[in-house]
């Protein structure tokens, strides 16, 4: 089972797996850690998971808890949960982390991009990665207007889209950023994605290739993962 975000619909698998896959491509034994706006902390149990000797810190608001945690902190010495504001990160030392990441984290922290990425980069290793996954962008109209109507019925009042020039602004903080752009004319379809599952794949392919041949429209997609390398 994935730590993605609850009810996510089949469709947004490809870019969970692949935000995933971005957390697991260095290998963090010996290695630290760090995961912001966590949550209730499976992402990080999952990285102590799979790294059991690497030391995997998660920080929200609120401490993560409940039994499935407890069980994981018995049997994983290197993971542990702190409170904290992912803006504060003044208690550990500069240069001390290989990674830091966040799931469906950097739109909450979207109102000082700079802020974010420049506390990141200091607690980061020359080479370490701050790795975002599953984040909405807001270029596409269409798209906007979906998620306008769903914070509206569901009152979400702390949730914004994200501008490639918040990227931008954050990339002068590291040496590369890379952006995973995915559903573009899929996103309607998130709803029936569980139901049409081969009619949403071919429509995650015709996405895929969109965005491969007309790279212009790159910035409409619905969703990305970031990664930064400093
Ligand atoms: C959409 S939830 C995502 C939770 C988790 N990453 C997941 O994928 O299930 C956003 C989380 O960010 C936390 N958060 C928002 N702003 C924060 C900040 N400045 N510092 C720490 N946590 C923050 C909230 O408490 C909330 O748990």
């Amino acid at each position: 089972m994935l730590p993605a975000i609850g009810g996510f619909p089949t469709s947004d698998a490809p870019l969970f797996l692949s935000g995933y896959s971005e957390l697991l491509k260095v290998d963090l034994s010996g290695r630290k850690a760090l995961e912001i706006c966590g949550g209730f902390g499976k992402l990080a149990a999952l990285l102590a998971e799979n790294f059991p000797k690497a030391e995997v810190i998660g920080l929200d608001f609120y401490v993560a808890s409940g039994s499935e945690i407890d069980e994981k902190l018995k049997h994983l010495p290197g993971l542990s949960y702190v409170a904290g504001d992912a803006f504060d990160l003044s208690t550990y030392e500069p240069e001390s982390f290989d990674l830091v990441f966040g799931q469906a984290a950097l739109h909450h922290l979207a109102h000082d991009p700079v802020g974010i990425a420049s506390e990141v980069s200091r607690i980061l290793k020359p080479g370490g990665r701050f790795v975002f996954i599953f984040e909405p962008m807001g270029h596409n109209l269409l798209v906007a207007g979906i998620r306008a109507m769903r914070m509206a019925r569901h009152e979400m009042v702390d949730e914004s889209n994200l501008f490639i020039s918040q990227f931008e602004k954050m990339a002068s903080e590291f040496s590369s950023c890379e952006v995973q752009m995915l559903n573009m004319l899929g996103y309607p379809m998130k709803a029936f994605s569980d139901r049409f599952s081969l009619l949403c794949q071919a429509v995650h392919s015709l996405d895929n290739w969109l965005f491969k041949t007309f790279p212009s429209l790159l910035r409409y997609g619905a969703n990305c993962n970031l990664v930064f390398t400093k």
